[in-house]
């Protein structure tokens, strides 16, 4: 069980661009997936590497490839789609599933909606979900997950509450979180405070 908290510049200089109030739809869905896609050098650090044998213009060699670690990315939606994109980029050849749920704005509990997952249950799966609040969207997602099959999970949010991550960490000790920010607690609301606010609403500018 870890937390990796990704503290590049860039990851940093990005998310408090999408902080703060006055971004736009427009910039923020951008940024949103410029992290994912830098999130995704950290989240894909240990993938084990292969020695095969080449030709470069100049000579024979060997040189290391990724040794078949296969990947799905599953956004749980909505916003976990913004991590997609920047994911993909750097793994081409991941397939992608779906796990619809959203929140009950009264009990905060999750609302289950849809599931489709591609063939594979040996895949990692990379879970998306920028916003991890009180943990219990991630939770329920994993546990469908594991009940259908899958052993490897990591998690990737953007920013956390250390509410949500003591949930995760209790009831999912095995699944590692990526997170660009642990912030300091959740409002009456269950939203992350500093946070940045409904990250559905801000990606598909529904509010
Ligand atoms: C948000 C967010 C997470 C969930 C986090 O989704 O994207 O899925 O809340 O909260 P939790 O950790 O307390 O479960 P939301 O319900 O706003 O749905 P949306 O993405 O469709 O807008
Ligand atoms: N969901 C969000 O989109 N933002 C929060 O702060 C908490 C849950």
């Amino acid at each position: 069980m870890a937390i990796h908290i990704v503290n590049h510049p860039l990851v940093q200089h990005k998310l408090t661009i999408m902080r703060k109030k006055e971004t736009s739809t427009c910039e923020f869905r951008e940024l949103l997936k410029e992290i994912g896609m830098l999130m995704g050098y950290e989240v894909t650090r240990d993938f084990p590497l292969k020695e095969i044998d080449i030709e470069t213009p100049v000579c024979k060699t060997t040189a290391k490839m990724i040794a078949g670690r296969k990947v799905v990315v599953v956004p749980i939606l909505r916003a976990g789609l913004g991590m997609v994109d920047g994911l993909l980029t750097l793994i081409p050849s991941a397939r992608v599933g779906h796990i619809g749920m959203y929140r009950d704005e009264t009990t905060h509990e999750p609302v289950f909606y849809y599931y489709k997952m591609p063939a594979g249950r040996e895949r990692l799966v990379i879970l998306t979900d920028p916003m991890l609040a009180t943990g219990g969207s991630a939770c329920d997602a994993i546990r469908r997950l594991k009940a259908d099959g899958y052993k490897n999970i990591r998690m990737m949010c953007l920013v956390a509450a250390p509410e949500g991550v003591k949930r995760l960490q209790t009831e999912h000790p095995d699944v590692d979180i990526y997170t660009a920010s642990l912030d300091q607690c959740l409002n009456e609301n269950a939203y992350i405070v500093p946070g940045l606010g409904d990250c559905g609403d801000r990606i598909f500018g529904t509010k």
